[in-house]
């Protein structure tokens, strides 16, 4: 079940990878530039910490933080498809960035004895993970001791709520019938499936607080549609 689950999660991404940042900025009229700089600027990472962007995609989060941490930092964007990896390293080439390392793993499986980082950053990827617990526990695992995260994510609105009609009616009535025209409407049709089993935002927090972090906090931004969780250890 486990593996099914995340073959099934990067078959989706390796397939949807060359539409993927053309479709991100259409369907959200480029608001998901300003979401994540807004997590960015709410991590305030300074110039010479080692920061990690787990499940970067095309990498947009690597790129903003290598603006803030070099420099004398470092940026490592992890990814476990390929395909979009490629793409965040064509993004790097293209404009001569030499500072931000590209891995390709499953973040689940980063090594905890050998990374330590003073930040991370995901945004998109938690509601992604076969086991979303293991996956903030890896996160506390790798962070220094005063370490911190960010993640930007769909917010799992209650039942019913305005803002929970709402993104039902964007995701069945915009978001897939416009990837219907690039033959993705099955790939994009899991988002809503995706938020279903997501936590809400309390429940989030409770269980990065169960897996350890001291300072935990929660805030949904653009009418409740999207959720920024903040951590520390
Ligand atoms: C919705 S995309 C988000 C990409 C990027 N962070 C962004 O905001 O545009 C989710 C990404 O998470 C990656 N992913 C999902 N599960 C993963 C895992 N267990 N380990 C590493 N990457 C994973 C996928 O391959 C995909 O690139």
């Amino acid at each position: 079940m486990r593996y099914k689950k995340i073959n099934e999660v990067k078959t989706i991404f390796n397939k949807i990878s060359c539409s993927y940042d053309f479709l991100n900025t259409l369907l959200s009229l480029g608001l998901h530039k300003y979401w994540k700089n807004e997590l960015v600027n709410s991590l305030k990472p300074i110039d010479g910490e080692n920061w990690a962007d787990l499940c970067c995609g095309t990498g947009d989060l690597s790129f903003l933080i290598f603006k803030k941490v070099s420099p004398n930092g470092s940026v490592t964007g992890i990814d476990s498809a390929k395909e979009i990896l490629n793409i965040a390293k064509r993004r790097s080439k293209l404009i001569g960035n030499k500072f931000i390392c590209w891995e390709m793993q499953d973040i689940l499986e980063i090594d905890e004895n050998i990374k330590i980082y003073d930040g991370i950053c995901m945004s998109y990827g938690l509601r992604n993970l076969v086991n979303l617990e293991e996956g903030l526990k890896k996160v506390f695992n790798i962070l220094s001791d005063t370490g911190r995260a960010g993640f930007l994510d769909f917010n799992h609105s209650k039942l019913n709520s305005i803002a929970d009609l709402f993104q039902k009616i964007y995701l069945r009535f915009v978001v897939v019938p416009i990837s219907k025209i690039f033959k993705l409407s099955k790939e994009y049709s899991y988002i809503e499936k995706s938020i279903k089993s997501f936590p809400e935002g309390n429940k989030l927090m409770q269980i990065a607080e169960r897996v350890g972090f001291k300072k935990v906090e929660y805030r949904t931004i653009f009418f409740n549609q999207m959720g920024i969780l903040l951590l520390e250890k």
